[in-house]
């Protein structure tokens, strides 16, 4: 891992993290409303569909288990305010400065158990109109600080890996390695882990 892919104490201007609660679940589904929107507009429509998840039952349940569960961090934006859009773009703008939120708990079912302590990113989204300010880098490094203060060396996560492989681009740039592929229903998913422990060898 390269040196700029280290980010202690990385911190944004204005933006906060706090613990997620169930209450938090309409900004987490906007995220992915917002996400998917995006997406769509890009032809990449693999990864998340369509169709709005905040509307979607399956998505809703998933939410709230995500922001019951304890390992939900929601990523505000204290200085946000609201662009007067209207209509189906203001549908489309983040809830209360909500610019992203992530979920750490345990590996999902459909990918190989770990073998050691691990925490596992299972929801990670951030803002389109703060792309580029390094929500996720901020996120993340909350997931790696989490897993130190636990003993925890092994940080996983899964992604989409279809498409251009954007997304998989995109966790590597955050020092994550590839491991194995998998496919779930049809949807082409790639494991990738980040270790913890080695942070001299880390600046290798
Ligand atoms: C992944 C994410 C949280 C990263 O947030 P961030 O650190 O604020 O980074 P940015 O949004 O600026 O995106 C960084 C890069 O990743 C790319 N990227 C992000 N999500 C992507 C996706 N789902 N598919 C393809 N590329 C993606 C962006 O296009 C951007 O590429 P660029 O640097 O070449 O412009 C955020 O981009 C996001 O919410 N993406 C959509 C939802 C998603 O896929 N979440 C991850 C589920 S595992």
């Amino acid at each position: 891992m390269s040196e700029e892919n280290v980010t202690k104490n990385f911190t944004i201007d204005g933006v906060t993290l706090r613990p997620g609660t169930v209450e938090d679940v309409p900004a987490m589904l906007r995220l992915m409303d917002i996400a998917t929107a995006w997406l769509v507009k890009k032809g990449q429509t693999g990864q998340w569909g369509t169709e709005r998840h905040s509307t979607n039952p399956d998505r809703i349940k998933q939410a709230t288990e995500l922001a019951e569960s304890g390992g939900t961090w929601i990523a505000v934006d204290n200085n946000y305010s609201p662009p007067k859009l209207g209509g189906e773009d203001e549908e489309l703008s983040v809830i209360n400065g909500i610019v992203g939120a992530i979920t750490l708990g345990q590996a999902n079912h459909y990918v190989q158990p770990a073998t050691e302590p691990e925490l596992y990113v299972k929801y990670l989204a951030s803002d389109r109109a703060s792309s580029g300010k390094g929500i996720g880098t901020l996120l993340l490094e909350k997931a790696r600080a989490l897993a130190r203060e636990a003993g925890v060396s092994l940080l996983r996560l899964d992604c989409y890996a279809g498409g251009s492989g954007g997304l998989v681009r995109y966790y590597e740039s955050q020092g994550f390695k590839r491991m194995e592929t998998f496919e779930a229903k049809g949807w082409p998913g790639q494991v990738l882990i980040q270790r913890l422990d080695k942070e001299d060898e880390a600046d290798s």
